[in-house]
Formats: C-alpha cells, sequence, structure tokens
C-alpha cells in the first residue's frame, strides 16, 4: 500500500499507454484506464507489476467521479494524475471552422456542464506537485 500510484487515463493506446509503462518502470502502481478497450487494459494490468485496470466513460461526470473513487478503493492512494484520454482528431488549417465545439468536447472531454473540469481536480497544463501532482496531454 506504500507504493506511490499514478492514475493515467486513456492508457491502453498512443501517448497514455507509453506513460504507463514509463511510470511503471520508474516503480508506480499504474491505474489503467479507457472507455471501451477493456481487454487491452486488462491485458496491460496483469502485464504491469501492481496495476489495475479501470473502465469508464469520461464524457460522463458521475463514471469520471466513480474512477477516481475506484482507484482509491483498488490502491488506497493516488498520488500522480495524467490526464490523457481524449481522441486526436485532425483538423486541416484549410477547414478551421471544422474544430466546432463537438469535436473539441471529443478531443478535450469536456463534461456536458463546461464549468465543470474533466477530472474532479482542476487541469493545469504544467505539472503541480506537492502531496500529489496533475498533469495532462
Ligand atoms: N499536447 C499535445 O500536443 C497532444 C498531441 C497529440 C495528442 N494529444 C492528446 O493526447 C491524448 C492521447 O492521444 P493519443 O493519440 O495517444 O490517443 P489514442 O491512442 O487514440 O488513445 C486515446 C485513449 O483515450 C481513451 N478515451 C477516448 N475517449 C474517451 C472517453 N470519452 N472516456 C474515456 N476514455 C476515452 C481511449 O479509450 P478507448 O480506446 O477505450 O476509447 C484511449 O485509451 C489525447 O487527449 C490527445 O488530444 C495531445
Amino acid at each position: 500500500m506504500s507504493e506511490r500510484v499514478a492514475l493515467i487515463t486513456g492508457s491502453t493506446s498512443g501517448i497514455g499507454a507509453a506513460t504507463a509503462r514509463r511510470l511503471a518502470r520508474d516503480g508506480y502502481a499504474v491505474a489503467l484506464h479507457s472507455r471501451r478497450s477493456a481487454d487491452v487494459g486488462k491485458k496491460m494490468a496483469a502485464e504491469l507489476k501492481g496495476a489495475s485496470y479501470h473502465q469508464a466513460d469520461l464524457g460522463d461526470e458521475a463514471a469520471t467521479r466513480g474512477l477516481v473513487a475506484a482507484v482509491v478503493q483498488h490502491h488506497g492512494r493516488l498520488d500522480v494524475l495524467v490526464n490523457n484520454a481524449g481522441e486526436s482528431i485532425r483538423i486541416p488549417h484549410a477547414d478551421l471552422k471544422a474544430a466546432t465545439p463537438a469535436v473539441w468536447r471529443r478531443m478535450l472531454i469536456m463534461p456536458a456542464n463546461p464549468s465543470a473540469s474533466r477530472m474532479p481536480t482542476s487541469r493545469p497544463r504544467r505539472p503541480r506537485c506537492g502531496g500529489a501532482c496533475s498533469t495532462s496531454t
């Protein structure tokens, strides 16, 4: 229970998966997460020492809060939060109007209520470290 714990949202592929593997190598117990790809998440959790996998659609505020609660319940603590989940959507420079609010929501996973952040903690662009650390991709 004394191992530092890192929750990496959207960690079944891409940047999130690479971040999770790196943090696991650095000695963190990683809490893996995704929206749909549960098989991949469970396989990764079996490969990484002390890891767990949690499924939640972060477009749903209640599910988002449930994710954090599930991680704390499983690991007993949460030291690092990497806000990574989101879709990479390419917008051609010649068609910037294609970046509609709906597209931004898919990329940033903003809940329906825009005054709420996408995770219960804030989402600063730079790491803010002390007792806990939160960062984003
Ligand atoms: N800062 C930068 O310059 C930069 C550059 C590129 C990307 N990014 C950001 O980095 C993040 C990862 O990019 P990537 O290309 O590595 O993505 P990716 O390979 O497509 O992986 C996306 C991950 O996020 C999860 N996800 C997507 N929508 C979700 C939702 N509504 N609820 C919960 N999980 C969700 C996916 O789960 P499922 O597969 O199960 O759906 C998957 O695990 C994105 O947020 C992207 O916008 C930032």
